[in-house]
């Protein structure tokens, strides 16, 4: 057997983000995983081709909370989650994300690969019926032990919900049963939960050793979900429905076998999901396991969390709409949570765009462009194949470990030395023909160069430099990012 999890770039790559709970239209915190993953695929397939890259993103539409959503406004809950996922996938859109697929839930595809999954559990005596007795929090639409919970008995992700007291009979997945065939899937593999400091947690969590838990709920509770086969009083529980969404498309398309490289990205409330029940029901079915499981922090907006009670959540497209979808990309890219949560703002936003946007890379790209207009010099384009190599080099190498920012700082440090170039040259005053045309030659290509580094990231902006550079007679055009 192959060594899953390597970067072999001869491999296929299936990259895919949380799916989100269709109660309410994303905002900036679920946008920035997207983006993330996104630049993620872009690269990938720069790297691989498109053919070995297939990314997949989506809502997630059954159970209690999205069923009370669609209740609190008085609309059928089929119609409701119709219309946020339609929300949400604009919300990508605007944001130019190069999903593959969007899945939901509800598709009839899923829907059946989903009970399929169950029912083979089923037959294997995995899934099994019982009775279940404890808390379970419909925010996480989790169940919950008690030391889960905070001193007051409240989520300490939903504070403002009740938790519910259940008594209930279920169908039972046999999730103990994994417990040593997990730990060492955490131990021996170093790449399978990053970033690394995350791993600790799971392995303690393992510690205190797994217990089974309910894979379905009963269907006069929870009326909105996918019939558990054979048994039609139950509906599949929201989780053990919506992991499988990564298995519906990747199958489909050959992209869930031992041959493909597999990266799950999630927030880091949701790991345990990802890092333990997950690979426990692929082990359960015998199935190919993902490679790696990478956890982001929260965005908080002006030091609070963002959500409809605090009354500050803002959408993409709110931002999108004042400074363009480069800007925002770029903004969370550079500043997004690694690991711990990080505070966003709209001056920030504001400091930033100004300093690296319109300053760093608007104004090195109008300055080159503006000299080699008044030079009347023609520039050989470049040809496709010089790029064939850029994504190997040393600038790329955080992107193999996901890591958006550093290469994003690699990319600005080059254009600051394109900078230092421009100003230590001076090529408004050179009278040399020659010497001008070996320093514009220079700093063209080197803003050539620089406009396919930012492909992943920024593809608006990469596209309009390229358009603007890729031809022998340069000429200046409007700013790039407008300052603001
Ligand atoms: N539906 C589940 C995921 C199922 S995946 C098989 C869910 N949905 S969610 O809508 O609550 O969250 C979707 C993703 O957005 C999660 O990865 C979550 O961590 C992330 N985020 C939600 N709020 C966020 C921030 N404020 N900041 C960063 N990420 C955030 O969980």
């Amino acid at each position: 057997m192959r060594n899953k999890g390597t970067n072999n770039i001869n491999e296929k790559i299936f990259i895919t983000t949380a799916i989100d709970y269709a109660n309410d239209i994303i905002h900036v915190g679920h946008a920035y995983e997207k983006i993330l993953a996104d630049v993620i695929a872009r690269y990938q397939r720069a790297l691989r081709g498109e053919e070995n890259v297939l990314f997949l993103t989506g809502t997630d539409e059954h159970g209690t909370t999205n069923y009370q959503a669609a209740t609190k406004k008085g609309v059928s809950v089929e119609e409701y989650t119709s219309k946020i996922s339609k929300a949400d996938q604009e919300q990508l859109d605007i944001l130019n994300i190069s999903y593959d697929r969007f899945i939901r839930t509800t598709d009839k595809d899923h829907e059946e690969i989903a009970a399929e999954f169950f029912a083979k559990a089923l037959k294997t005596g995995d899934v099994y019926k019982g009775t279940y007795e404890g808390c379970y929090c419909e925010g996480c639409e989790a169940y919950k032990t008690l030391s889960e919970l905070t001193e007051d008995g409240k989520c300490p992700n939903h504070p403002t919900r009740e938790i519910q007291q259940i008594k209930e009979e279920n169908y039972f997945f046999k999730w103990s049963k994994y417990t040593n065939q997990l730990k060492k899937l955490i131990q021996d593999k170093e790449d399978f939960i990053l970033p690394k400091a995350k791993r600790n947690e799971m392995l303690s969590f393992l510690e205190q050793g797994l217990e089974d838990i309910p894979v379905s709920r009963p269907k006069h509770k929870v009326p909105w979900g996918i019939s558990v086969p054979e048994d039609d009083n139950q509906v599949i529980y929201v989780w053990y429905d919506a992991l499988v969404n990564y298995y519906t498309f990747g199958t489909q398309k050959g992209f869930w076998e031992e041959q493909t490289k597999i990266v799950h990205f999630v927030g880091k409330d949701i790991l345990r999901f990802h890092a333990l029940l997950w690979p426990a029901m692929l082990m359960s079915l015998d199935l190919p396991l993902p490679d790696t499981i990478y956890t982001h922090g929260f965005i908080n907006l002006e030091g609070q969390k963002i959500s409809k009670s605090v009354g500050n959540v803002i959408r993409p497209d709110e931002l999108v709409n004042k400074y363009g979808e480069d800007a925002v990309r770029y903004y969370l890219l550079k500043h997004g949570p690694i690991t711990e949560d990080v505070d966003i703002s709209l001056n920030h936003l504001e400091e930033i765009y100004n300093a690296d946007l319109a300053n760093g890379l608007g104004n090195t790209v109008a300055r080159i462009a503006k000299l080699a207009e008044n030079s009347k010099l023609e520039f050989e384009p470049p040809k496709p194949a010089e790029f064939k190599h850029i994504w190997e080099e040393e600038w790329a190498k955080p992107l193999t470990k996901y890591r958006a920012d550093k290469a994003l700082q690699n990319i600005w440090n080059e254009i600051s030395t394109l900078e230092k170039h421009i100003n230590e040259n001076a090529p408004w005053a050179e009278k040399d023909t020659k010497r001008l045309e070996e320093i514009l030659n220079f700093e063209v290509n080197a803003i050539r160069r620089i406009s396919k580094l930012i492909e992943p990231f920024i593809p608006l902006s990469s596209r309009k430099i390229q358009e603007q550079f890729f031809k022998k007679n340069i000429k200046a055009t409007k700013p790039l990012f407008p300052r603001v």
